[in-house]
């Protein structure tokens, strides 16, 4: 390495994702991961870098692009331009942001292709065999047409002259660097997965198309292109040297974080290609599990995505980090529930977090003036010994945080911030206050808050990045948080007479119906238009129907569609038979309408603008052919087609002439 470096170096990587289309909270959740990795390690001493980036290549982007009337090129510099956005409003950028359609990214493709090659590593030959094109990825052992087991669609029979990539010769390699790397892949899990797989034997690996024209071409091989996974991997290290990657000096990886549905590309595909190239391992693949709504993995094909904008608009971005990484066991799957997110929030950090900081510091400033008190030696009622108390905790939470065990650290650090709680409870400053006998215990007890509160933050740091800044400030800490090296954490270093500032409110408790409600009809605003503006934080909406869209082609809004889309779209005359509110849902009415054929269920977001009863008999255009959703959890089957009106409030679309109930519109 020819990099010198005061710190070690940690480089880490989330997938790069594909840009057919736009983030949903699965992929936040990856990005969230690596991000809250990535602020742990610098307070642990490590330079670390964390690259993220764009997968463009490949038929499923090629055609979205088509879809949208535009070049793939064009195409995917919008929807990848987006993501950079998302992870920047999110205020989780990578430092590294790497596109496939890089040059530096084509460049290092083609010396790798080469050094493989050279090494006597890739052949020519022919395949056929049932692939997925959206996942980009031949299906084993399927019968032709037989469904993709990730993604369930049609696999399409395919045969074409490749390039192989020599796997099988990667076999016994393989095994052993496994075993010589116990930890190489995480969950344990997963591990037994890839071993099973690869003891089971290896075939040659096709990586390169003639099929596919948007790839990147193969150096003198017309019309050959790479294949996705021999492009995509690679991407890790295009985007910190490539070819010189040495003089960098971040090369080989420490972690590459993905979602166990791509384990295999990473931890068989990827160290062998590296093998073949005599190129350094990455030290460790860590394969985290699903977000499941509804009990199903969330994604665009199955239209049951939530998007990450609606939450961020109502509670913040930190809610969402915190619920994330608290709710769901980093490894295991993991439902997704907007009534648990809120509960958390409530529960957590406005009573438990927000509420011990506000009421420490209302306290301090109320009793000393706004100055940091002295420890004492005043005795406490209360027995817990401070110092054991958070030098025992560092070391816990600091192990927990090493094995990524995020939940188990936050519940160990919640478990402090209860503690601090019942403390301050106990000793009752207030009573103390009363008695100027007791004003070195009430010092005592106000340190022992703030200072446990000083602890409890910095450890809730790599989770909490801006709330926990501000409560470091208040504290009155002049060096900033970020920069904090747990190691070097320790009980007493509070310094009395450090003045704090204006203890402010950091989680105001939100009414949980009314978060709720905001937060879906944001997100089914959101994911009724264009995706390409999923972005773009928008007020909460008149939005009357349900079921939107969800797989709306990216980019659709300024583009013209064909006829031939238009008639996708199936309208139908419906007519209202009942009409009720739904609970505890201020906008929303649960609506049985008759499409001629069948009843159907609808929640729609009218109620602000109808009465129940007024609706009843009303004929309505019924948009027939969504994707079933759940509303406050009642399940709703079509949307009603309405207007804005101009305060805002839904107009629903009607006829001045007699039509049939049933009839489709045109
Ligand atoms: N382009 C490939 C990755 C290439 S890496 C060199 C790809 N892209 S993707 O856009 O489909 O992103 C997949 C990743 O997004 C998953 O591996 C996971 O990290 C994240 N997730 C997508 N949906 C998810 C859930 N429902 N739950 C959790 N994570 C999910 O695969």
């Amino acid at each position: 390495m020819s990099t010198s470096r005061a710190k070690p170096k940690y480089y880490l990587t989330t997938p790069l994702y594909y840009t057919n289309g736009l983030p949903h909270i699965g992929h936040t959740y990856s990005t969230i991961v690596a991000d809250t990795i990535r602020r742990y390690k610098r307070m642990r001493g490590f330079d670390v870098v964390m690259t993220t980036g764009a997968d463009e290549h490949g038929v499923n982007v090629e055609r979205s692009a088509k879809k949208a009337g535009l070049s793939p090129q064009e195409f995917s510099n919008k929807i990848a331009v987006q993501w950079k956005q998302l992870w920047d409003d999110l205020q989780i950028p990578g430092e590294e942001f790497i596109r496939t359609t890089d040059e530096r990214h084509h460049r290092t493709v083609h010396w790798l292709f080469k050094r493989c090659r050279d090494n006597g590593f890739v052949e020519k030959g022919s395949y056929t065999g049932q692939y997925c094109i959206f996942d980009n990825a031949y299906v084993v052992d399927a019968e032709p047409g037989g469904p993709c087991p990730d993604c369930g669609r049609p696999t399409e029979t395919v045969t074409e002259e490749n390039y192989f990539f020599k796997l099988s010769e990667f076999q016994q390699r393989l095994l052993d660097f496994y075993d010589a790397n116990p930890d190489f892949i995480k969950p344990e899990s997963r591990r037994n997965e890839v071993l099973s797989f690869v003891q089971g034997g290896l075939r040659n690996l096709s990586i390169t198309r003639t099929t596919i024209r948007w790839g990147i071409p193969v150096p003198e091989e017309s019309p050959h292109v790479f294949y996705v996974w021999f492009d995509a991997l690679i991407g890790y290290l295009s985007a910190v040297g490539g070819p010189e990657y040495d003089e960098r000096g971040l090369w080989p990886a420490d972690l590459h974080i993905v979602g166990k549905e791509i384990i295999r590309f990473h931890a068989v595909y990827w160290p062998a290609f590296l093998m073949a190239a005599d190129l350094p391992l990455p030290r460790q693949i860590w394969a985290h599990g699903w977000l499941l709504f509804d009990s199903q993995k969330m994604s665009k094909s199955k239209g049951n995505v939530v998007r990450p904008m609606p939450i961020v608009n109502v509670l913040g971005i930190e809610p969402l980090r915190y619920y994330l990484l608290r709710e769901i066991v980093f490894g295991q799957d993991g439902s997704f529930s907007y009534d648990a997110l809120v509960s958390r929030y409530n529960s957590d950090l406005a009573n438990g977090l927000g509420n011990l900081a506000s009421r420490t510091l209302t306290m301090i400033e109320k009793y000393f003036a706004g100055e940091i008190p002295e420890q004492t030696s005043a005795n406490g009622k209360y027995a817990f010994t401070t110092a054991e108390f958070a030098s025992e905790a560092l070391t816990r939470i600091t192990q927990l945080y090493d094995r990524l065990n995020f939940s188990l650290a936050l519940e160990a650090i919640w478990e402090l911030v209860a503690t601090i709680d019942k403390f301050i409870t106990v000793e009752k400053p207030w009573t103390l206050a009363d008695r100027p006998e007791d004003k070195e215990r009430l010092s005592k007890v106000l340190y022992t808050a703030a200072e446990g509160l000083r602890i409890v933050t910095a450890l809730a740091h790599p989770v909490l990045p801006q709330s926990t800044e501000k409560i470091w400030r208040q504290l009155g800490l002049a060096e900033p948080l970020s920069s904090v090296q747990l190691d070097s954490l320790s009980w007493g270093q509070l310094k009395p007479g450090t003045k704090t500032g204006k203890p402010e409110g950091i989680f105001p408790r939100i009414e949980k119906s009314e978060a709720i409600e905001r937060i879906e009809a944001m997100e089914q605003e959101q994911s009724k238009p264009a995706e390409a503006s999923a972005t773009t934080p928008r007020p909460a909406p008149a939005a009357a129907g349900a079921a939107a869209p969800a797989t709306a082609p990216a980019v659709a809004a300024t583009t013209k569609i064909g006829i031939e889309d238009f008639a996708k779209v199936e309208m139908r005359v419906g007519q209202v038979k009942t009409a009720e509110r739904v609970a505890g849902a201020d906008k929303l009415l649960q609506l049985q309408v008759d499409i001629g054929d069948e009843v159907r269920q609808i929640v729609a977001g009218l109620a602000l603008a109808y009465k129940p009863e007024d609706l009843v008999g009303r004929k309505v255009v019924v948009v027939t052919n969504l994707l079933p959703r759940k509303l406050r959890g009642v399940e709703s089957n079509g949307m009603i087609v309405a207007a804005t009106g101009p305060d805002g409030s839904p107009v629903i679309a009607g006829f001045l002439e007699e039509v049939p109930v049933g009839a489709r519109l045109k």
